[in-house]
């Protein structure tokens, strides 16, 4: 190992521990997979594809239909097998890491494996955004970096308008900052901040198909920014880097979006409906949300995410980071997924108020 940079010794692989139950509500996925008639034309163009040769070098024909699509300018759009890859390329480059505490656990992971320097701003007690405190870090920070600021927020399923957030944006324009606005789940929410971030070249915008377009198996994600910082972005990605499978696929929900709406609004509907129902839970507090899932806080993490998992309920950990205490994450599943996940839920309340009084 000797001949390894020292740093990498004393971190964690990334932390996603492998559970299998009947109802998987862990991964903040689709339950909804691509629509049978997309399948089936998918397969055949698949069929089709010279999978000897080289996909493009920078995926120009899906960058196109994705500027289209997004109505953004081609030179400022990068993809690669996910959004993570972009984001862990971006920490690499980086001077440093702002970072929100809690938050979406792969900023503070790539800022650590690539070694650059990271610093976290708390949220308030009920995940406030620390406006005052970010604005003075960005400001007179000693040099500047990257800020990731995922729009809404994971894990907690807060949302903060573009009129709060531009403010924000603008005095890291104005000291050099990266401002990432990670949109990964923007579909669910009320706003997005695609034309606010027009305006300003140091702002990247993050999306993926992962979530809302129930493509989480292709691996696919994007940047919109500006040409001058895309070109930099670029740089650091490898050639040839989106399997043509992925392409084909991602042109082929580009080219029919329908579904989408459709899908977005049932787990709209749903995650109102879970939050509503787990409202009333006799013990565990659930926070609203604009995404597809819901941040629940519990007595106890391990006992609950236990005891739904022996009633074959698999959702995520959330406690490991400071201001989640008891926290699980629970993704938003089909109406048959989430009926089962509240009953479970609330026979481990009874369970719980039954074991207090006993
Ligand atoms: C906030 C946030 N950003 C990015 C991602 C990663 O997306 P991708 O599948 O495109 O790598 C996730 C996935 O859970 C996420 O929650």
């Amino acid at each position: 190992m000797k001949a390894l940079k020292p740093h990498l010794a004393e971190l964690p692989v990334y932390p996603y521990e492998h559970h299998r139950a009947p109802i998987k509500l862990d991964q903040n996925e689709s339950p909804y997979d691509l629509p049978a008639e997309l399948k089936a034309e998918l397969a055949e163009r698949l069929r089709g594809l010279a999978l000897n040769r080289y996909p493009e070098m920078n995926a120009e024909s899906l960058v196109r239909q994705i500027a289209a699509f997004e109505g953004w300018p081609e030179e400022g759009v990068v993809v690669a097998a996910g959004s993570n890859v972009l984001l862990t390329a971006l920490a690499l480059a980086a001077r440093r890491v702002l970072d929100l505490v809690p938050s979406f656990s792969l900023y503070k992971w790539s800022a650590r494996i690539t070694g650059t320097p990271w610093e976290g701003v708390p949220l308030g007690p009920e995940f406030e955004l620390p406006t005052t405190a970010l604005r003075v870090h960005l400001e007179d920070a000693e040099e500047p970096g990257v800020f990731f600021f995922p729009n809404p927020h994971a894990p907690t399923g807060r949302f903060w308008t573009p009129e709060a957030v531009r403010p924000l944006a603008e005095v890291a324009e104005k000291s050099g900052w990266i401002f990432v606005v990670d949109e990964a789940y923007y579909q669910f929410a009320p706003a997005d901040f695609k034309r606010q971030a027009q305006e300003l070249p140091g702002v990247v915008i993050s999306r993926t198909f992962s979530k809302a377009w129930g493509l989480a198996g292709i691996r696919l994600g994007y940047f919109l920014t500006s040409p001058e910082l895309a070109t930099q972005v670029k740089k650091l990605l490898p050639p040839f880097r989106i399997p043509t499978p992925t392409a084909v696929a991602a042109e082929l929900a580009m080219a029919h979006p329908g579904y989408l709406a459709e899908v977005v609004e049932k787990i709209r509907r749903e995650r109102e409906r879970v939050y509503l129902e787990l409202k009333a839970h006799p013990v565990w507090k659930v926070y609203k949300s604009h995404t597809n899932f819901l941040l629940v806080r519990t007595p106890d993490a391990e006992a609950a995410f236990q005891g739904l998992l022996r009633k074959g309920v698999l959702v995520r950990r959330m406690d490991g980071q400071p201001g989640l205490e008891g926290c699980l994450r629970v993704t938003i599943g089909t109406p048959v997924e989430n009926d089962a996940f509240l009953k479970a839920a609330f026979e481990l309340g009874e369970e719980s108020g039954a074991e207090r009084q006993g």
